[in-house]
């Protein structure tokens, strides 16, 4: 399912820099998201996966370097025309879903909707189930966060994201956490979701097992840079040590049924 070359950028950064506290996380990354493909970000934990992710959602302003939106750079991370239809275009499943624990999974779905557009409270409810059908949530509408598995929480998630019809879903480590089954059931939603909304798909991890089923390009990152990007066999095919030492860890152990359940496209 590799997206053909030639399309052109959704999102793009250019020379991008973040330090927090003087120190730097980001050191100068350039980054081009194709429209429809799925791009894995990847590398050890505190690499400054999350923090380019909430480069590209426009949640934090790099200290240097741009983020481009079809094209146009974002204004800052207050808004301007550009940040605002950027928002509206993306979609972030945040690590840990961050849903809000004291409201039922539909009134979590509902906040974007409410957040943003004026509908009638029968089309939200509408728009709501909608959504929890398309992630399998359905059934557990009226349940609140804390009274669902780990794997349900981050369809639940999945589905806020999706309350507006994003053009670019941005996931933020969808399978950490999860038993390897769960995490299959987790990419082979990513996957449909893919197929059926034709979304681009950000996705932040470091799930070997993911990437190598749904990346169309991965990029790894490490000390600052992107020390690799390419296809899962031109990735794997990298020489770097710092690449090696990740991809080299042990992969998530896969069940001889997970496989002969998986579909994937
Ligand atoms: N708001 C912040 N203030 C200060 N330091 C921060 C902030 N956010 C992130 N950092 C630091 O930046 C580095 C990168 O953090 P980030 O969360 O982007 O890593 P990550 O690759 O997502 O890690 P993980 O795989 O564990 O989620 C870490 O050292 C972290 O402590
Ligand atoms: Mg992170």
């Amino acid at each position: 399912m590799t997206a053909p070359p030639s399309r052109a950028p959704v999102i793009e950064t250019r020379g991008l820099v973040v330090r927090f506290n003087g120190r730097p996380v980001l050191e100068g990354i350039d980054l081009q998201v194709r429209q429809g493909e799925a791009l894995f970000l990847m590398g050890p934990s505190g690499c400054g996966k999350t923090t380019l992710l909430k480069c590209i959602a426009a949640l934090l302003q790099p200290d240097e370097g741009q983020v481009l939106f079809d094209g146009r750079p974002l204004e800052g991370v207050a808004g301007g025309p550009v940040t605002d239809a950027m928002r509206r275009a993306t979609g972030l499943v945040f690590q840990g879903s961050a849903l809000l624990s004291s409201i039922s999974l539909a009134e979590n779905v509902a906040l974007p909707l409410r957040a943003r557009l004026r509908l009638p409270p029968e089309l939200v409810r509408e728009v709501v189930r909608m959504k929890l059908a398309q992630v399998g949530l359905l059934h557990a509408i009226d349940l609140r966060p804390a009274e669902l598995s780990g794997g349900m929480r981050k369809r639940a998630g999945i589905a806020r994201a999706l309350a507006l019809d994003p053009r670019v879903l941005l996931l933020d480590e969808p399978t950490s956490g999860l038993d390897p089954m769960t995490a299959d059931g987790i990419d082979r939603l990513v996957a449909q979701l893919r197929q059926d909304l034709g979304v681009t798909v950000v996705v932040v991890s470091h799930d070997l097992a993911s990437a190598e089923r749904l990346a169309d390009r991965l990029v790894i990152l490490g000390h600052g840079q992107a020390l690799v990007e390419g296809t899962w066999a031109e990735v794997q095919a990298s020489k770097d040590e710092a690449v090696r030492s990740f991809l080299d860890r042990r992969a998530r152990p896969a069940t001889a049924a997970a496989h002969a359940a998986w579909e994937g496209p």
